[in-house]
């Protein structure tokens, strides 16, 4: 739990180790003097509004340990979302994540401080596609990943995310899935399916993450040469052939829980900087090899924006929707969490 008012040296203690995924390269304590006085501005003003704010590990670490009240992968923000007793919900991430806790917490004012809040994966697909494709397949049963507009997933039957996509489309007792949108993630769960010996036609949409298909095998050949003991932890929208070199993919959630409970010391981590700005925080005995690449709308989220968005929230800070948009939207999110559970 956060103190209410944080002094530049606590924050400092947090920032010190990170050399990526922030606004500034590397913390000084003269910079963290400058940040505290917004920081607690934020929270004197959370406090007074009833107000939580949720951060996604890729967002810069200043708002992750300066003001955030949960941090977390998009299943673990989103359950925090349905969890909460505040009556704002300031999410700090892309729009899509936001959208979900509005869809769950209808009576709630759910908060977008980011200024970018796009994300390639939900931008590659809209509705009227997937109606299209469900007349191409109409057998089939639509699973589409959490990073999707709200209208997308109206039109779907269950959501998914990187913690349980596996799990979740191997419980479905349909044989026929469509998958939506990113390919590489396709690709990875039909690879997975067979694995398992569980036998689905899975046909899956070309959408991709711009941040996770920089990477590529030539990376971990590169890294496993160099550094032997290192372990390989990527992410499920990296390509097929990073995923299968690696030590372990998973959700972002998932991914830090493998590192913190490895004896490993060295890593390489194949996801957005985020990451390993927490690593480098909270395992500051373990050292990341290689480099990471930016989310430029995730990092879009500032302490600036979000003072502004509790002070005085615009038209196009706040999620609205359409109650028939949100009512489909939550049964395909309703349909994740059913899933998910252990059956
Ligand atoms: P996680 O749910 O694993 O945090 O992934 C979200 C995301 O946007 C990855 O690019
Ligand atoms: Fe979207 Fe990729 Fe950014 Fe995740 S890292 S929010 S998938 S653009």
């Amino acid at each position: 739990m956060l103190k209410t008012h944080l002094t530049a040296e606590d924050l400092y203690e947090k920032l010190k180790n990170i050399k990526v995924g922030g606004t500034v390269c590397h913390y000084s304590l003269k910079k963290c003097e400058e940040l505290t006085p917004i920081i607690n501005e934020i929270n004197e003003l959370k406090e007074e509004k009833n107000a939580v704010i949720l951060a996604h590990s890729y967002i810069s670490p200043e708002i992750i340990y300066g003001v955030s009240d949960f941090v977390g992968d998009s299943y673990k923000l989103s359950r925090n979302a349905m969890t909460t007793k505040a009556s704002t919900i300031v999410f700090t991430a892309v729009r899509f994540m936001g959208e979900t806790a509005k869809i769950l917490n209808p009576e709630k004012e759910v908060l977008i401080p980011a200024p970018l809040d796009g994300c390639t994966l939900a931008d590659s697909i809209n509705a009227s596609q997937v109606r299209d494709l469900r007349k191409q397949y109409p057998d089939y049963t639509f699973v589409c990943y959490i990073n999707t507009t709200a209208e997308v997933k109206a039109e779907c039957d269950v959501c998914v995310t990187s913690a349980n996509v596996y799990k979740i489309v191997e419980n479905i007792a349909n044989d026929k899935i469509y998958f939506l949108p990113d390919k590489f993630m396709g690709q990875n769960l039909k690879n997975a399916m067979e694995r398992r010996g569980i036998k689905k036609d899975i046909h899956f949409y070309s959408g991709t993450c711009y941040v996770h298909e920089t990477y590529n095998i030539e990376d971990i050949l590169k890294i496993r040469l160099e550094y032997p003991k290192a372990k390989i932890v990527s992410h499920p929208e990296c390509n097929a052939a990073v995923v299968d070199n690696s030590d372990f993919v998973g959700s972002t959630e998932q991914m830090l829980g493998f590192m913190r409970e490895t004896e490993t010391k060295e890593f390489l981590m194949l996801t957005e900087c985020g990451l390993s700005s927490r690593l480098q925080s909270e395992f500051p005995d373990k050292k990341l090899v290689g480099s990471c690449t930016l989310c430029k709308y995730m990092k879009s989220n500032t302490l600036q924006d979000i003072l502004r968005v509790l002070k005085n929230p615009l038209p196009k800070d706040r999620v609205v929707f359409h109650e028939d948009i949100r009512l489909r939207a939550l049964k395909s999110i309703e349909a994740m969490f059913r899933y998910a559970q252990p059956q």
